[in-house]
Parts: structure tokens; sequence; C-alpha cells
């Protein structure tokens, strides 16, 4: 066997935005070749070269590595089919987010666990910001339990998936911006909380209001944390530097805050902090960046695999 042999991979709903962007950057890849991608109504498309074919007819054993960019809700039946071929796979809908079968992806936290695993699922685009903003602050006791953490996100309009619907045509999104799942509704806030608890310590209270940006790809994110402390701008940067010091996929900014513009077609979360002036109790700002189908989608999958076959972990990937 050749052990420098490219890793042969499989895209499920490879005709979906965040399909194309798995096969975008496995086309990239120094060590990955693509065994095949499918799709549902573009079976037939080409995509990076690769003829998509129906699920049905996807050669699942000829790949090592499974990406499931299905929808939710449908994902979960292929995945375990993959499983039960012995396929090690990455889920990347919600499917298994919170199941027990599953290793959650957030690779900067759940690295060890994701090296062995079987089966990964993939965080959210939302939560993925929001955790790595949160966690190293929650990890510290610095969260005051007894006050709501508020996140006020906005996505671009990929975050939507790109089968048609009405509210998202052009007509509808262009030179307009809207909220949606207002009132703490969102599927990601299940997610969000139940990793804020297990991985950072924190079981208050989450407050997530997303909204739609037009722009195509990526999401901010600012975040309202009320703190058990004061701590100034120094301080906080200080925090979140120590957290990521060694880490290549997460952008600490000093004196500055993110803009989509410092992550978009990057593996990267981007953060910059405030103290928040003017208040009684102490709290702090935390502006968090993403491309949702980078760092928030297949780019982060595409570095759990390479986690799970011990290459290196930025293999393939602009961070
Ligand atoms: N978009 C994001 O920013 C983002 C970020 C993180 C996670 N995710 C998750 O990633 C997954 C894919 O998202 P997306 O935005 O790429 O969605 P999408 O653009 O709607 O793509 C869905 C893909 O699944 C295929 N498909 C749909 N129904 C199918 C069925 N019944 N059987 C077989 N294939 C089917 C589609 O094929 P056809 O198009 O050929 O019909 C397409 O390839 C979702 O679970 C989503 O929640 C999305």
């Amino acid at each position: 066997m050749n052990i420098n042999a490219p890793v042969p991979v499989g895209v499920l709903g490879a005709s979906g935005y965040v399909g194309k962007e798995l096969l975008r950057l496995l086309a990239g890849h120094p060590r990955a070749s693509v065994a095949f991608g499918t799709a549902e109504t573009a079976a037939g498309e080409r995509e990076q070269g690769v003829e998509l074919l129906r699920i049905a007819d996807a050669p699942i054993a000829s790949a090592e590595v499974v990406f499931s960019a299905l929808p939710h809700g449908v994902s979960a039946q292929y995945v375990q089919e993959a499983r039960a071929l012995g396929k090690r796979t990455v889920d990347l809908s919600a499917d298994f987010r919170l199941s027990p079968e599953a290793v959650y992806g957030l690779t900067e936290v759940t690295r060890s666990r994701v090296a062995t695993a079987e089966l990964v699922a993939n965080p959210g685009c939302y939560p993925t910001a929001a955790l790595l903003a949160l966690l190293p602050l929650g990890r510290a006791g610095l969260i005051d339990p007894s006050r709501e953490v508020v996140i006020d996100a906005a996505s671009g309009v990929t975050g939507a998936g790109r089968s048609l619907k009405r509210e998202l045509l052009f007509g509808e999104v262009a030179e307009d911006f809207r909220a949606y799942s207002v009132g703490n509704e969102h599927r990601h806030l299940p997610e969000l909380k139940a990793t804020l608890a297990r991985e950072g310590g924190f079981t208050g209270d989450l407050v997530f209001t997303p909204h739609l940006l037009p722009v195509r790809r990526g999401i901010l994110e600012t975040i309202h944390v009320p703190l058990t402390r004061g701590l100034d701008r120094a301080a906080a940067e200080a925090i979140y530097e120590s957290a990521y010091a060694d880490e290549p996929c997460v952008a600490v900014l000093r004196g500055a805050w993110p803009s989509l513009k410092d992550v978009v077609y990057r593996n990267r979360v981007a953060l910059g902090v405030a103290a928040v002036a003017n208040v009684q109790r102490p709290r702090l700002t935390v502006i968090a960046a993403i491309d949702n189908l980078v760092k928030g989608a297949a780019g982060q999958a595409i570095q759990n695999m390479n986690v799970m076959l011990g290459l290196e972990e930025t293999a393939g990937l602009p961070c």
C-alpha cells in the first residue's frame, strides 16, 4: 500500500452550497481525492470535474471517508448506510449534533476525540463562531449565569441552502435586512446551549437572534456577555490570545473588530472584544466573524477529516 496515495473521499449532496464548497476545497487538497459526489435534482451535472451521481448509485465502498452535506432529516439515513459499510463519516447536517453516537467536531475544542471518531457531527455555522467566542470566557468562570448571554447574528444568503425559496429570491433580499426565528426559536440554539454547558460549564440563558444579510457568504455575530467581574479590553484580549495561541484557524484581533472581509473564503473564525462602558454591571462585547461555508461547514469538515486521518490539520485549507 502506498501510504502517500490520496485518500478517496465521497461527498453526499455535492450540488448544494456546502457540497460544492467541499468539492472546491478537496480539489486543492494535497492528500485527498474525490471518489464520488451525489446530487438529487442536479444528478448528471458536473462540478469540479466530477459527474454527480444519484445517491442510490454512489459507490460508497470506494471511499475511505464520507462527507454528508445533505439536508437535515435526510442525512441520518445515508450516514448510517456509510457507517454500516465501515466508512468514517463527517455529517454536516444537524442530525447527529446532539447524539452520543457522534463526536461533536468543533475541532479546536474536541480535537483529541475527533482523531479517533468514526462519526463526526460537524457543528452549525452560527454555533461554531459563537462557541469559539464564548468558551474561553465560560471555562474561566467569567460569564455571569444569572444574566443572559445575547447573540445577535447576521448571515449571508448561502446559509439557507440552494433549494428554491421565494423569500430568498434576489428581489426579496436585495437592499433589505431582516431578523428571523425571532423569540429564541432558532434550531441552532439547543446545540449551542448543550455545547456551552458541556465544554464551557455555562448553564445560564442564551438569547439568539439571527438576521438575513444580503451578501452571498459570511456571518457576523455581536455577542453581549455579562461578566462575573470587570475586565478591560487588554485583559479580555489576553484571555483569547492565550486560549488560541496555537490555533491556526482562530484569529484574535488586537484593538480591532473583525468584519466579513477578514474571513470569507478562509477557514477561520476572527474575534475582537471590547469592554462595555456606561453600564452598571460588567459586560463584554465580543464580535465574531466566520465564512458560513468554510469554517462554518466545508472547511471545518475537512479540518476534522485531516485530524481523523492524522494529516496536517490545515492541509488544503486557507486559514
Ligand atoms: N449553507 C450553510 O451555510 C451551512 C452551514 C453549515 C451546515 N449546513 C448544513 O449542511 C447541509 C447542506 O446544506 P446546504 O446549504 O449545502 O443545502 P443545499 O444547498 O440545499 O444542498 C442540499 C444537497 O442535498 C441534496 N439533496 C436534497 N434532498 C435530497 C434527497 N432527498 N436525497 C438525496 N439528496 C438530496 C441536494 O441535491 P440537489 O440540489 O441536486 O437536489 C443538494 O446536493 C444541511 O444539512 C445544512 O443544514 C449548511
